[in-house]
């Protein structure tokens, strides 16, 4: 009825002569109404294929930092894609509760001379993230990697002391009040069995010390943020994550201050260590919290349909370690995209390089809801 009386004006208007008869009214307005669906269903698939290439991500109505709660659910974030990638962009905006800079915040982007910070690269992220209402993880102070020239063989060990102290402060100091937790130290423990720490640089100017120390001066800074000891190969009981676990029982013991430990979760594809749950609880027990904090899955092979869905399984494990312990406080995966992942042939994240939801995207879904 109401059709009708919307169609009867036009009709008005287009005819002057006698008006039309009912079944040729009937029939017209039935070509019109057939019409405008053919209309609306090419106008639905132009928006398709579009966004495919332009637009939005597709939709899929899953909000995993929704689902995560009371956990967050994070991603590395890159300012090298933020604000330049469009999908990229839309997914850190709406999917994660928390970001870790990718590799602004790393000591050779960060001060790459001497007492000369560059905050631009990580104040982006740290805006992006408290736009959205999203936590921030700082990443990192001491690590053997992206050091500037700076910092090399030729300074003493006072000097490269006041240099790692300095930094710390200026850094904190900076963003006091705006940063959750900071990988204080990154990767400290050797891969070689029973050699627990890594020889680095800091380990020859300062010892084992270099992490104490680390950790002193960050609590100095700002006595907030959760401190983290972050690390890779960690994840199962193992002779490093063993190596780890006497390294923080000694830290604790000697009042270090530490707060959690970061399992980074560079896994391959079928190989999450079965005693995740147990080596994760073993640090919790220590009075720690933790988080996976750099997750992907590396397929090192082709995507096919039998590989995609080990992947999911992969993810879905990791994820649901966490939720069954109380004090994990967050899933991070390692990047948004395959197309801009450090793995550059590994299709390791959830989404695919179209910005896509894998399947380890509805794994991960899963997880979060405890199915
Ligand atoms: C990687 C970044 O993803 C790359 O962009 C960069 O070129 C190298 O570092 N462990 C870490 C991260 O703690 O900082 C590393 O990030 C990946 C391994």
């Amino acid at each position: 009825m109401k059709l009708l009386a919307m169609y009867k004006p036009v009709q008005h208007l287009q005819s002057t002569a006698s008006p039309p008869s009912f079944p040729t009214l009937f029939l017209n307005l039935v070509q019109e109404m057939a019409m405008a669906y053919v209309g609306a269903l090419i106008f639905v698939c132009v928006q398709i294929v579009l966004s495919g290439v332009f637009g939005a991500p597709a939709k899929t109505g899953i909000i995993l930092r929704d689902l995560a709660e009371p956990r967050f659910f994070g991603a590395a974030a890159n300012t090298t894609y933020l604000f330049h990638d469009e999908k990229y962009t839309e997914l850190a905006l709406t999917q994660f509760s928390i970001f870790t800079p990718e590799d602004e915040m790393k000591w050779g982007e960060i001060e790459p001379i001497q007492n000369v910070f560059n905050f631009t690269g990580a104040d982006e992220i740290v805006n992006l993230a408290e736009s959205v209402g999203a936590k921030v993880r700082g990443h990192n102070f001491l690590w053997e990697t992206h050091l500037p020239p700076w910092i090399n063989e030729s300074l003493s060990a006072v000097e490269i002391d006041r240099a790692l102290k300095h930094h710390i402060t200026t850094i904190m100091q900076r963003y006091k009040g705006r940063i959750y937790a900071y990988d204080v130290v990154n990767e400290p423990i050797s891969d070689t069995p029973n050699a627990t720490f890594r020889q680095t640089i800091w380990t020859d100017k300062l010892g084992q010390e270099s992490v104490a120390k680390a950790l002193t001066y960050a609590r100095e800074a700002d006595p907030v943020p959760k401190l983290y000891i972050n690390d890779y190969d960690i994840e199962g009981i193992n002779a490093k994550s063993n190596s780890l676990y006497e390294v923080v029982k000694s830290l604790k013991k000697d009042g270090v201050p530490l707060d959690a430990i970061g399992f980074q979760s560079h896994i391959t594809l079928g190989q999450v260590p079965s005693t995740m749950k147990e080596n994760m609880q073993r640090f919790v027990d220590l009075d720690l919290d933790v988080a996976i904090t750099e997750l992907d899955i590396n397929l090192r092979g082709p995507a096919n349909e039998t590989a995609l869905a080990q992947q999911a399984k992969d993810y879905h494990s990791v994820v649901s370690t966490c939720m069954e312990i109380e004090r994990c406080v967050s899933v991070t995966v390692w990047g948004i995209s395959d197309d801009h992942s450090w793995i550059p042939d590994g299709e390791v994240l959830p989404w695919d390089a179209n910005k896509n939801p894998k399947p380890a995207f509805f794994a991960i879904a899963d997880a979060f809801r405890g199915k």
